[in-house]
């Protein structure tokens, strides 16, 4: 795709400061991206819900060198207004990684900052939100200064690749609702390299879906997903567990358009215990959930079977619970939330989240 790499030099005389602000949320997977190869390419198709309240805000100010005969990435990355040396050598590792695909950002003095709007101690992973906020600015950055990525369409991908590889889960944050990732024969124009929109194939049940996530605890995870990830080529059970995620994608395909919440239910929680089985059957093997975790899942399931209300859970790779339930039954599960479930929560901290409409330009 010539869009994405069309190798632009800027005459920097011309250069005016300026600044682009993106805000863009985290998404949950309802199929797993668990296994990778190459430069962040997926080993299997995944599929997730954008969310709508977990978000990162990014500001880049820019402006043309001062000292010009600096050559390399110009940078200063504030977090929530505060100078984080580590969180800044990492990201200009990966602006320096994206030098080929941006050259011009080798020309410029890049003024970086970033709110998130859960706290950063949460156990929530920020990096999908975070990325894909970073990604689109690039890419407004790369149209303000070029005048390319008129088009929406090819915007939106080359932000989505951008994102994958800052961290591959991101890519899917850069559309509303639903968005895939990773080749599959079933969904033309699918790709590895980027994910694409699938707002239009869902049913109207799921476009004000709620998604609520139970902190069951704060800590910073053990295993990183990247660790976890590698871990993978060397799992006995990966080759039939990238089968059955493409199997399972295709399913829940059918499921999102027809609104077969049970259907769904199914599918989603298998998902999540797959996720952390596969974490299990590492070697080494790691466990990620908590107690926590498995009396919140034993609580949503018997909760469902008394009331017979359509709750379920999801899990990404960390112990926290993501609460998926329809909006019609809203009031009733807040309550049920605050007498029974938020007791398992740390510090009884909860997130009310739900389907979202996708990252703002600002
Ligand atoms: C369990 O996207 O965080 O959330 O590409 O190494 O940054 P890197 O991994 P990351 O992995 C996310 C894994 C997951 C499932 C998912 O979001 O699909």
């Amino acid at each position: 795709l010539d869009y994405i790499n069309p190798k632009l030099i800027l005459e920097t005389s011309i250069t005016e400061p300026n600044e682009v602000i993106w805000q863009s949320p985290s998404n949950i997977a309802l199929i797993k991206y668990w296994g990778k190869y190459g430069n962040q390419l997926p080993k299997n198709p995944s599929i997730s819900f954008t969310l709508d309240q977990a978000v990162s805000q990014t500001a880049i100010a820019y402006s043309p060198k001062e000292n010009n005969d600096d050559y390399g990435i110009s940078l200063s990355f504030k977090f929530h207004g505060e100078h984080q040396p580590a969180f800044e050598s990492r990201m200009k590792k990966f602006l320096e990684s994206l030098t080929g695909i941006f050259p011009f950002l080798n020309q410029l003095d890049l003024d970086v900052r970033s709110t998130n709007s859960f706290p950063h101690s949460a156990g929530i992973a920020s990096s999908a939100s975070s990325m894909s906020a970073l990604a689109l600015c690039l890419c407004s950055m790369e149209h303000e200064l070029f005048g390319t990525l008129e088009d929406n369409i090819q915007f939106d991908q080359k932000a989505s690749f951008i994102a994958r590889l800052g961290s591959g889960s991101a890519c899917r944050s850069v559309y509303p609702l639903l968005a895939m990732w990773g080749e599959s024969s079933s969904v033309p124009g699918s790709s590895n390299e980027y994910a694409i929109g699938m707002a239009d194939h869902v049913h109207d049940v799921f476009t004000t879906f709620h998604n609520d996530i139970l902190i069951v605890s704060k800590d910073e995870k053990e295993v990183s997903s990247t660790v976890g990830h590698n871990l993978m080529e060397n799992n006995l059970y990966a080759d039939n567990r990238y089968l059955q995620a493409k199997q399972r994608l295709n399913s829940l395909l059918d499921i999102l358009k027809s609104g077969d919440l049970e259907a769904f239910g199914r599918i989603v929680e298998d998902e999540a215990l797959t996720l952390h089985a596969l974490m299990m059957t590492s070697n080494p093997s790691f466990v990620l959930m908590r107690p926590g975790t498995l009396t919140l899942i034993e609580k949503i399931r018997a909760y469902r079977k008394d009331t017979g209300h359509q709750v379920y859970f999801s899990l990404d790779a960390g112990p926290n619970i993501h609460l998926m339930y329809p909006s019609d039954i809203a009031y009733a599960v807040r309550g049920w939330i605050e007498s029974d479930l938020q007791q398992h929560c740390e510090d009884r901290f909860w997130i009310a989240d739900g389907v979202g409409e996708g990252p703002v330009e600002m």
